[in-house]
């Protein structure tokens, strides 16, 4: 009989998943589907459309679903025995440009917000969206256009569904309250729309793969201003290759191809910074400020 695993296996192995990006328990027993998949019955009774999609049987199973190959007639006992592994239906890996292809025809065919919501939802070229549990898109009020622009959906944003849910969604609806925006006012989305594992630094082709719909999706809500959360949405937006803390507090002209006109838009610290560096705040709130007075028609930050 396999000897219990010590201590400090079940530490190494659960500071292996950690660093994987596995940081949620969704059960509170472990499962073994190898176990579980050796004892499906061969022929069994009608699944029940309540059990798992990879426990129940092919024909029941979704297409991306799909049973090995079966064992080649005549071969051990064991080859017939073997159990059914599921294993999602490989699609060949697209390379970067055919995603990015793909990405720019569907963000293109998007003629409305809830088209475009379509697309990225029923786009898989981004590998993150393989290992998120959800599509995270945008909370408030596009109609208001203010549009507010962050990094990535973290761990609360992934359970939720929704941008800035988090402990740093927090920090940014007081500053928001306290400049006088309405709850709901300002529009909120990030560059990326899958939670990066573990909340890694976004690597520079998973931005590139969403950058399609962020432009369509800043066409389409016709913002009055914008608001760069941070210093991966200023680089991807603005192309500046400056760092944040250099870029913050001025306002620049988005320009892209569809817009008729450039777009004023303020870089400021992302909120989590500001969490770790609480002494940042005062610039911030200045940040937020000037927004403010040019989302009112205070002054125009583009005018000459
Ligand atoms: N940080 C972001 O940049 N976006 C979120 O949605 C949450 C945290």
């Amino acid at each position: 009989m396999a000897a219990e695993p010590t201590r400090e296996e079940l530490e190494a192995a659960l500071r292996w998943l950690v660093e994987a990006g596995a940081d949620e328990a969704v059960g509170a027993a472990a499962v073994d589907r190898f176990a579980a998949s050796a004892a499906e019955p061969a022929a069994g009774p009608p699944a029940s459309e309540s059990r798992p999609a990879e426990s129940r049987p092919a024909e029941s199973r979704p297409a991306e679903f799909h049973q090995g190959p079966p064992p080649a007639a005549g071969g051990t006992a064991s080859e017939r025995k073997a159990p059914a592994v599921w294993t999602p239906e490989a699609r060949a890996p697209l390379s970067l440009d055919q995603g990015l292809a793909e990405a720019r025809a569907a963000a293109r065919a998007a003629d409305d917000l809830p088209a475009l919501y379509r697309a990225i939802e029923g786009f898989e070229a981004c590998p993150l969206k393989k290992t998120a549990s959800r599509t995270v898109i945008c909370r408030g009020d596009p109609a208001q256009r203010v549009m507010l622009i962050g990094e990535a959906p973290g761990r609360d944003e992934d359970i939720q569904g929704e941008p800035f849910v988090g402990v740093a969604g927090r920090l940014l609806d007081l500053m928001l309250a306290h400049a006088g925006f309405e709850r709901g006012q300002a529009y909120i989305t990030n560059v990326l729309f899958w939670r990066p594992p573990g909340n890694r630094t976004p690597e520079p082709a998973e931005v590139q793969l969403c950058l399609p719909f962020v432009e369509r999706h800043i066409e389409l809500v016709d913002p009055r201003v914008i608001l760069l959360l941070g210093g991966v949405s200023t680089k991807a937006l603005l192309g500046d290759p400056r760092g944040i803390t250099r870029v913050r507090g001025q306002w620049f002209g988005y320009r892209h191809e569809g817009l008729p006109a450039p777009i004023p838009a303020l870089a400021t610290l992302h909120p989590a910074y500001l969490l770790r560096q609480p002494a940042q705040k005062r610039l911030a709130w200045r940040d937020m400020i000037s927004f403010k007075m040019v989302n009112r028609g205070d002054f125009d930050p583009l005018g000459v």
